[in-house]
């Protein structure tokens, strides 16, 4: 669980862009930010993991006060984020670039070792292409292959900014269901997506932002479903449609 409280942030000298901003990510589940441009969605993820300090207000995960902290600090505290872009090393396999997850605790091998089992668990791919070069992964695989990674240090918040950025339809299906099993791992995923159809089918719960506050908190399907949602936040309607 990771809870925000009263959070105003801001950049340099300038004003602030988030303005007080209240909610909670539950544990095992998914929760989905969506919001206009510039509403300061990545902004909320910066603070979370400790790319940018608040102005007031606090971060907590389960007890404990991670806002104000570094951002190695807050990575020991588990809360990882996904890396979106050419996250991984093209020229080792599969296996050494999840292992790479664990780098920080890299003495630990016996510990190391049965994460990797765990995680091969979840996302049976890494078994499967194990020893394959990052390379020749599609880009929905090397999706896969990141989350592996960011599991190995076994985080409590799994924070990713709009991961679907760049995938085709089938490998945002493959993505959706690797979310999936972040979740089912016990993880808080916190997560910002602009493809809004995507993001809130895949939620259990969402936050609507504009201007740096929190418009609304709630059920992420019944936001899917209600016409006045849609048509206030989106334009329209959305179609109706599963990431599978
Ligand atoms: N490094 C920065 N320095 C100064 N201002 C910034 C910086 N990053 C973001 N901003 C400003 O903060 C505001 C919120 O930006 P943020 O990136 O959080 O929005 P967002 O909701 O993620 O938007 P988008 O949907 O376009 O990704 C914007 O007005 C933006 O210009
Ligand atoms: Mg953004």
């Amino acid at each position: 669980m990771i809870t925000l409280t009263g959070l105003v942030a801001g950049y340099g000298k300038a004003g602030d862009i988030l303005r007080g901003v209240d909610f909670t990510a539950p544990t095992a589940a998914i929760t989905c930010i969506v919001g206009p441009n510039g509403a300061g969605k990545s902004t909320v993820l910066k603070v979370c993991s400790g790319l940018l300090d608040p102005r007031a207000g606090q971060v907590h995960i389960g007890g404990d006060e991670i806002s104000g902290r570094s951002p190695g600090d807050i990575l020991r505290q588990g809360v990882v984020q996904v890396p979106q872009h050419h996250g991984l090393f093209p020229t080792m396999t599969v296996r050494e670039n999840v292992m790479l997850g664990a780098y920080t605790r890299r003495r630990e091998k016996e510990r190391n070792r049965r994460r990797y089992q765990e995680i091969t668990e979840v996302f049976p791919l890494v078994a499967e292409r194990a020893g394959d070069k990052a390379a020749s992964l599609s880009g929905g695989q090397r999706r896969t292959v990141e989350f592996a990674r960011a599991l190995m240090l076994s985080p409590r918040v799994v924070l990713l900014d709009e991961p679907t950025l760049g995938l085709d339809p089938k490998a945002c299906a493959q993505l959706g269901a690797s979310i999936r099993a972040l979740k089912d791992s016990d993880v808080t995923v916190l997560m910002v997506e602009q493809n809004v159809r995507f993001g809130l089918t895949l939620a259990e719960h969402a936050v609507v932002m504009e201007s740096g506050r929190v418009l609304h908190t709630g059920d992420a399907k019944a936001l899917l479903a209600d016409p006045d949602m849609a048509r206030l936040f989106f334009g329209a309607a959305p179609e109706h449609s599963e990431p599978s």
